[in-house]
């Protein structure tokens, strides 16, 4: 390498460090002042992490969208899997819920074995797993394991708040999906227990079967000004 390759390639990393210098103390100031309010998308994306709690502009893609246009779907191509990257994303919204006292009990079991599958469908038939789904989620939560009193009553709403996510994020990326419920039913809970292996101490909330849709079930449209009070009941 040459003297002047060398210098060039110092001045290239002296101007990328320089860069991050910058950036960072950008989101410093950012943290410290809550000025990513009204920046938008791109910016709060990059403080994911990073300990950022402002909102944004209302910049964000149509959330409205995503959330009043998801419904229940029951049926799924049999012959179309969904690819892991898409079964990570999934995941990553899951996760991407509000618990309470950040505990994030979840556990997060992805189904793709054909007999174990096979063997949901038929303990769980309501789980409609047997509806041609190559692929299904179990969201278990931590009963106790150490947490304390006030985190570990939370373990339904915070897996709840993720099974939410998930479907919302599988709806997003066109796949189909629906909550099954198997907690708090002794008789579903044995049987997920059982096949999926799910030790003491875990509980499975819900069976998710995701794929692409084989129907296409109508929106229901529930808002309902009647159900909303003001102030007082
Ligand atoms: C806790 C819970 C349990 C559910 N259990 C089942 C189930 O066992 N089988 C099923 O097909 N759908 C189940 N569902 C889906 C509901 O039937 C569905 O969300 C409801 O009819 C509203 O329709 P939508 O999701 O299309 O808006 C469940 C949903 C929840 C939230």
């Amino acid at each position: 390498m040459t003297i002047a390759c060398v210098v060039a390639l110092s001045v290239a990393a002296a101007m990328i460090a320089g860069c991050d210098k910058v950036e960072n103390a950008g989101r410093k100031a950012a943290r410290k002042t809550g000025d990513l309010v009204g920046k938008g998308v791109a910016e709060f994306a990059s403080g994911v992490g990073e300990g950022v709690k402002n909102v944004t502009d209302g910049s964000l893609p149509d959330v409205m969208t995503a959330i009043t246009t998801r419904k229940s779907v029951r049926q799924f191509d049999p012959l179309r899997t969904v690819d892991d990257a898409l079964v990570e994303k999934l995941l990553r919204a899951a996760m991407a819920a509000p618990t309470a006292v950040d505990r994030r009990p979840w556990e997060f079991i992805v189904v793709r074995d054909e007999a174990k599958l096979k063997a949901l469908g038929e303990a769980l038939p309501l789980s409609r797993i047997s509806n041609g789904a190559r692929l299904a989620f179990c969201v278990c939560g931590s009963l106790d394991n150490g947490l304390p009193d006030r985190a570990k009553e939370y373990w339904i709403q915070d897996c709840a708040a993720a099974t939410e996510n998930l479907l919302l994020a599988a709806h997003g990326h066109g796949l189909g999906a629906v909550w099954t419920g198997v907690w708090p039913k002794e008789d579903r809970i044995e049987a997920a227990r059982r096949i999926l292996e799910i030790p003491e101490g875990y509980a499975p909330l819900c069976l998710v079967p995701v794929g692409y849709p084989a129907e296409n079930p109508p929106v229901k449209d529930k808002w309902n000004p009647a159900k909303v009070h003001y102030d007082k009941w």
